[in-house]
């Protein structure tokens, strides 16, 4: 019997307690710091360090972005690239191409890697993970982010985290909270139910913090009713520190804090920010004066630097285990491997008709590639994520190494893209001045529509001549990118147009989408084949090419809805997103599918879903309850591969109850695996649920509370693709 548990939410036992001797050791620190000192520590002494207290041998605090890969590096005061040339890494994929694994255990490696990286480059706390909610297709950010379903993000989050924290590198978990669009992102106030709140914006940082230990964590640009994530008490001293008893250490988005006395007051520990002005942040000369006219009391001051404190501590930074602290390294070559492991799993075969792929290497003599994303490196884009990675194999120079020169490969562009070439320059100078960043995301593609015609006349030309035809469209970073929602679904530069025509030539022409978010296909349905990549790290093009060719058998699974067209989505329905000042998530806990789903919406492609040069078959399904430990459902059944390839199956577990007492989606994602099974082989897989998984946040007694009665147990490969189910009585 095989069986995969999922790790009981309320296990704690990552959080690393630094123990008495641990926290008298702080406090000895803290009592002999003069209130200068104190200050200086609790805000940016430079763009990514705070202050230190040489005279105790108390070092900074080194941060550096993130979320997948370790940033370029810039002087203290001067947002230019040093460019000396040292700071080439390794480039991950994005969290949502992470996500689209389905796989805990790489999840745990992508953490391990980017850990060993951070350390190596000597990094102390990594800005990273981003696990935002994708509330809306069109947020700018949502490349950067894992998911739309909050079980999903918790699985993915907390192994990732667990991960980095091996070497002594703290995650900086963010943005908390309800940051879920770019738009007056630095302003915009929200305004959510509590019970949304609980079920679906805030269980992947409680997630973070209690299962996964992260030592820090990044409040949000954005206001919750009415306040400052930077500063808000309900979230930083009522929910983070009272309910779930987090003693890391809080840092403020850069340029998050907007008031001296809110902030002295909550919990947020350290104040980062843009500008150089570096004693003038609000929490730097403003809030000593505060603290000596009697307006904040240094217990406020004490309880933060007493969080710094205690972080330095658990990095082994300070404390009797500072010499014992790991080194780290970057570029191993290991760390390539494992950035190929996962961009391998987190390709998306979306569409394969008549078995159109995978290609044969030995029958296409001639092949044209179309498209310049298939050319276009994407690491350096992107905002505060942006990279120089050691070397980015794009998906042309992909297929052309498998190819290994036997086949003639033509390459056409199709369309022109900008190419990013200043981002590392420009971005983040200006990145809390609304207009300027407006300025610079000005799309500046498909400007002129004779030269794009003259591109897309030549590539279908070119592709009647040729065995085979992959076109490789999709989005960049001047789509996806912080700062910045998008305007639409609509793929750019004139994208559309130029694959419905190739598709007349070319029905059989495989289409390949490169992407951060989703896009709306309105020739979908000519396609026999399609697959979708988000931004793969350095090995995406080897990637792409190999599942092309067969020699990696997709397995990825989506983790987010593709709409048919953004007016399709909640937040758009509801017309709330994007608002400017207010905006209500009026959709509820109707997030994702589970308003599509609900609500009987068509898709393009559900959640959860993604296709295999397999076939799986589901059977036998039991389910048992369990006493001990809690309590607990265990729902077995047989997995069979029914095909003739090896495959990774991605088993979903989603719960609905029969008759429950309040409005409930119709399916809820609560538990999942990814389990190889061979050709014929057929094993028995359990996988188990909780009382959080038949529970809902009740507004009337203010906490989460489980109907009794008659649940469904459905299992599936997507939400809209059950295979079996079952029923328990709670
Ligand atoms: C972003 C953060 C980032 C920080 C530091 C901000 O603009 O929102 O995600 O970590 O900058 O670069």
């Amino acid at each position: 019997m095989r069986s995969f548990f999922r790790k009981s939410v309320d296990n704690t036992d990552n959080v690393k307690n630094i123990g008495e001797d641990g926290e008298a050791y702080i406090d000895r620190l803290l009592g002999e710091m003069t209130l200068d000192e104190k200050i200086g520590m609790i805000h940016g002494k430079t763009f990514f360090k705070n202050g230190s207290v040489e005279r105790l041998g108390v070092p900074p605090i080194v941060t550096s972005d993130g979320p997948h890969g370790v940033r370029p590096e810039f002087g203290d005061d001067d947002w230019n690239g040093l460019n000396q040339n040292d700071d080439y890494i390794t480039y991950m994929p994005v969290n949502s191409a992470l996500a689209s694994t389905w796989n805990r255990t790489l999840a745990y490696e992508q953490g391990r890697t980017l850990g060993v990286e951070f350390r190596g480059r000597g990094k102390d706390v990594a800005l990273s993970p981003g696990i935002n909610i994708k509330r809306d297709p069109l947020c700018g950010r949502n490349f950067e982010y894992m998911s739309e379903d909050p079980r999903l993000i918790e699985e993915i989050v907390v192994p990732f985290i667990r991960g980095m924290q091996l070497s002594d590198v703290g995650a900086c978990v963010k943005h908390f909270a309800v940051n879920n669009q770019e738009t007056e992102r630095l302003t915009v106030d929200t305004k959510v139910s509590d019970r949304a709140l609980y079920e679906i914006y805030l269980p992947g940082f409680k997630a973070a913090v209690q299962r996964g230990g992260s030592y820090t964590l990044m409040s949000a640009y954005n206001r919750l009713r009415g306040r400052h994530c930077c500063h808000n008490k309900e979230l930083l001293d009522d929910i983070l520190r009272d309910k779930w008893g987090y003693d890391g250490c809080v840092i403020s988005d850069w340029g998050g804090v907007h008031d001296t006395k809110e902030a002295g007051e909550t919990t947020v520990d350290l104040e980062m920010s843009v500008t150089t002005d570096f004693d003038d942040y609000f929490m730097a000369e403003p809030l000593k004066k505060a603290v000596l006219s009697g307006d904040v009391t240094v217990d406020n001051i004490d309880r933060k630097v007493k969080n710094i404190l205690r972080t330095l501590y658990r990095l082994r930074k300070i404390g009797p285990d500072a010499p014992l602290r790991k080194p780290g390294t970057y570029n191993a070559i290991d760390h390539r491997k494992t950035a190929r492991a996962v961009a391998d799993e987190s390709v998306i075969l979306l569409k394969n008709e008549d078995k159109a792929l995978p290609l044969d290497p030995g029958k296409v003599k001639k092949l044209v590639v179309i498209g310049h994303n298939a050319m276009i490196r994407q690491a350096l884009g992107g905002g505060s994520s942006e990279l120089r990675s050691l070397y980015e194999i794009t998906p042309l120079m992909g297929i052309k190494m498998l190819l290994g020169g036997n086949t003639e490969v033509v390459y056409e562009k199709g369309y022109e893209a900008p190419i990013l070439l200043n981002r590392l320059q420009t971005w983040q100078e200006t990145s809390t001045d609304i207009e300027s960043v407006r300025a610079s995301h000005k799309k500046t593609g498909a400007e002129n529509a004779e030269d794009q015609k003259e591109l897309r006349e030549r590539a279908i030309e070119a592709a009647k001549d040729a065995d085979a035809v992959i076109y490789v469209g999709g989005l960049d970073h001047i789509f996806d990118a912080e700062g910045q929602d998008r305007e639409s679904m609509t793929l750019p530069y004139g994208q559309d147009e130029l694959i419905d025509k190739l598709l007349d030539v070319r029905p059989d022409a495989v289409i390949t989408l490169v992407g951060g978010s989703p896009v709306s296909m309105p020739w979908l349905s000519k396609a026999k084949s399609l697959v979708y990549m988000y931004y793969n790290g350095m090995e995406g093009g080897n990637a792409l090419a190999a599942v092309l060719f067969g020699h990696v058998n997709p397995s990825g699974h989506l983790a987010e809805t593709f709409p048919v067209k953004a007016e399709d989505a909640p937040a758009h329905a509801n017309n709330t997103f994007g608002a400017k000042e207010l905006v209500e998530y009026k959709e509820d806990v109707y997030v994702g599918y589970r308003y599509y789903d609900t609500r009987g919406t068509v898709v393009n492609f559900p959640f959860g879903y993604g296709l295999s040069y397999t076939t799986f078959g589901y059977s036998d399904i039991s389910i048992k309850k369990v006493s001990g430990n809690g309590g607990s459902v265990d729902v077995t059944f047989k997995l069979e591969n029914i095909g003739n390839r090896a495959g990774l199956a991605v088993p979903q577990v989603y719960v609905r109850p029969v008759n429950p007492s309040v409005d409930r989606p119709i399916r809820e994602l609560k538990a999942f695996d990814k389990i190889a099974v061979n050709p014929g082989e057929r094993v028995e897989v359990t996988l188990s649920l909780c009382a959080i998984d038949f529970s809902y946040y009740s507004e009337e007694s203010g906490g989460f509370t489980v109907d009794h009665g008659e649940y469904v147990i459905e299992v599936g490969e997507s939400v809209a693709d059950i295979r079996i189910e079952g029923r328990v009585k709670i």
